[in-house]
This record gives structure tokens, C-alpha cells and sequence, in this order.
């Protein structure tokens, strides 16, 4: 295998290019204009594009091509950029810094960060449900688009962490549940997205939903790392914030070394969950990357 760098490099080089041209274009032509600057100002503002990404490497891992992931990733982007929009939001994190900038309602307000965050979800759907791919399949994954954003996926988790900034006590169990619904179902869905428009058998389905759930796990685990040890330089985002806020976080439960541990396991889960699969090279790569990240 190439070193893990060089391939995450080769697929970003590769794949950016791609998902940036066709990403803002819906929502550069219409009569509400305002609420469309509002939506690009988000998506490009950057950010790393994994749900993406790894979609696409989801689909090609099993001999799908990235024009049959692309409306997948497409929709993956814009949940995931919704979910940050509203995150940061003064009812929840209450952020004023996001992929750079300040964050959406500090420059719209919050009527249209609001809008912006459903007009993007609304669109996720919408572009998946309009592609042009084997009905069977994007019914699918409409399906797993609906589990990983609602109340059995991401938007459920986002309530369990705004909940856990007033508990007394919790344990890791619980912990680890705000973390896989959270952050890690969207996660797990980019990946199981890809490997259903990729026509995936089965059983290759089955080990690509599980590496999707392990590096889910280990990605909240190492945003909250960063959010201790990193700084707003590095991260486009404040730093430290978790801890201002009371957050539940591996660190604050376990400690830095304990966090880390526990990063590197569900690391191993999730590379040794891709050992099926022929064409693993890209996933284990970013398995990689992704755990040692430093934004
Ligand atoms: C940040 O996600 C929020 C979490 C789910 C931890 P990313 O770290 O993927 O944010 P961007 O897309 O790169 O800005
Ligand atoms: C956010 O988790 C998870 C989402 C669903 C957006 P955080 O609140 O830790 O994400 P950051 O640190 O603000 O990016
Ligand atoms: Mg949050
Ligand atoms: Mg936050
Ligand atoms: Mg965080």
C-alpha cells in the first residue's frame, strides 16, 4: 500500500476537483437570492469533504465509478453542511467561527441560517432523488440518507449532546452513543451510500457499514481531541470551546491518553473490517488519515 498520505493526497487531488465544480450550482439561480448566498457562503467555505469522499471511494471500493456516488456525495455535503449551519446556532453550540469564517448566522442572521440549514437538507434529497441511477438503489439510498440526518441518526445524537451539557453524570456508554449518533451515523452513511449506488454485494455491504460506523466513532473521538489540544489557526473553528460548555467528550471523560487509546481502537475496528474487501487501499488509507488528522 502506498503510504497512507500520499493516497489521501492522490484521491483529494482527484476527487475535489469533481464534487467543487458541481456543488454550489443548484443554488446559484433563483428568486431568493439572499437564501442562496447564504447556502454557498457555507459549502464554500471549504471544509475537508470527507462524507464525500469517502462515498465515492465507498462505491469504487465494490466497482461502482464516481458519476454513480456523485449525487450521494452531493446530498452527503449538503446534510453535513446543514448540520454545522445549526450546530453553530446560538440554541445549541452558539459558534461564531466555522471553516474559516464566521459562522453563517453572524453574517445572514439567524432567520437565514436557519433557512439555509433546511433549504440545504430539503436539496440533499432532492438531488438524489432527481439522479439519474438505478431506481431500486437511490431508493435505498434515500432510505439511508433519512436514517443517518433524522431522529435515528444525526439530528437524535445532536439532541442527546445539547442534553448532556446538563447532566450530572454518564458514563461511556452513554458517551459513546451521542458520539455514533451524532457525528458517526452521517459517517457510517456516506460510506453505506456509496456501496449501495456501487451495486455492492451483501456481504461487501455488510463490512463497509461497519468500517463506516468504526470511523465514525473514531472521527467525533478525535474532533473532540482537537478541540482540546488543537488551535483555532489549525481548525478554522474555536478551540476549547467543549470544555467551556460542559460538553461530554472522550477527553473530559477519559482523559487525553484514554481518548487516544480509544481513537486507535476503533481505528483497528474499522481497518479490520476492510480486510474482505479487494479493493481496500483508498479506505484503509483514510481510516488512517482521518485518526491523525490535525483539522
Ligand atoms: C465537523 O465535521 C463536525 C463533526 C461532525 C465533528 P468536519 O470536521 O468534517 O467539518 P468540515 O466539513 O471539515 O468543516
Ligand atoms: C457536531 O459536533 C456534530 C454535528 C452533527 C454537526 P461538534 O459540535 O463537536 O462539532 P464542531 O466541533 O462544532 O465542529
Ligand atoms: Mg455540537
Ligand atoms: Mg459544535
Ligand atoms: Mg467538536
Amino acid at each position: 500500500m502506498r503510504e497512507a498520505s500520499t493516497q489521501v493526497q492522490a484521491d483529494l487531488d482527484r476527487l475535489i476537483p469533481l464534487l467543487d465544480t458541481v456543488l454550489t450550482t443548484p443554488f446559484r439561480q433563483g428568486e431568493a437570492q439572499r437564501l442562496g448566498e447564504a447556502m454557498r457562503y457555507s459549502l464554500e467555505a471549504g471544509g475537508k469533504r470527507v462524507r464525500p469522499v469517502l462515498c465515492i471511494l465507498a462505491c469504487e471500493a465494490v466497482g461502482g465509478t464516481s458519476a454513480q456516488a456523485l449525487p450521494g456525495a452531493l446530498a452527503l455535503e449538503y446534510v453535513h453542511t446543514y448540520s454545522l449551519i445549526h450546530d453553530d446556532l446560538p440554541a445549541m453550540d452558539d459558534d461564531d467561527l466555522r471553516r474559516g469564517r464566521p459562522t453563517n448566522h453572524k453574517v445572514f442572521g439567524e432567520g437565514h441560517a436557519i433557512l439555509a440549514g433546511d433549504a440545504l437538507l430539503t436539496e440533499a434529497f432532492g438531488v438524489l432523488a432527481a439522479a439519474a441511477l438505478d431506481p431500486g438503489r437511490r431508493a435505498e439510498a434515500l432510505v439511508l440518507l433519512a436514517e443517518g440526518a433524522g431522529w435515528r441518526g444525526m439530528a437524535g445524537g445532536q439532541a442527546l449532546d445539547l442534553e448532556g451539557e446538563t447532566l450530572h453524570s454518564y458514563d461511556l456508554d452513554h458517551l459513546r452513543l451521542i458520539h455514533r449518533l451524532k457525528t458517526g451515523a452521517l459517517l457510517r452513511t456516506s460510506v453505506e451510500i456509496g456501496a449501495v449506488l456501487g451495486g455492492a454485494a451483501p456481504v461487501e455491504r455488510s463490512a463497509l457499514r461497519a468500517y463506516g460506523e468504526a470511523i465514525g466513532l473514531a472521527f467525533q473521538i478525535q474532533d473532540d481531541i482537537l478541540d482540546a489540544t488543537a488551535t483555532e489557526a489549525d481548525l478554522g473553528k474555536r478551540a476549547g470551546k467543549d470544555a467551556g460548555r460542559g460538553k461530554i467528550t472522550y477527553p473530559s471523560l477519559l482523559g487525553l491518553d484514554g481518548a487516544r487509546k480509544a481513537l486507535e481502537e476503533a481505528t483497528e475496528t474499522a481497518l479490520c473490517h476492510l480486510a474482505s474487501l479487494p479493493n481496500q487501499n483508498s479506505l484503509a488509507a483514510w481510516a488512517q488519515y482521518l485518526a491523525l488528522r490535525g483539522k
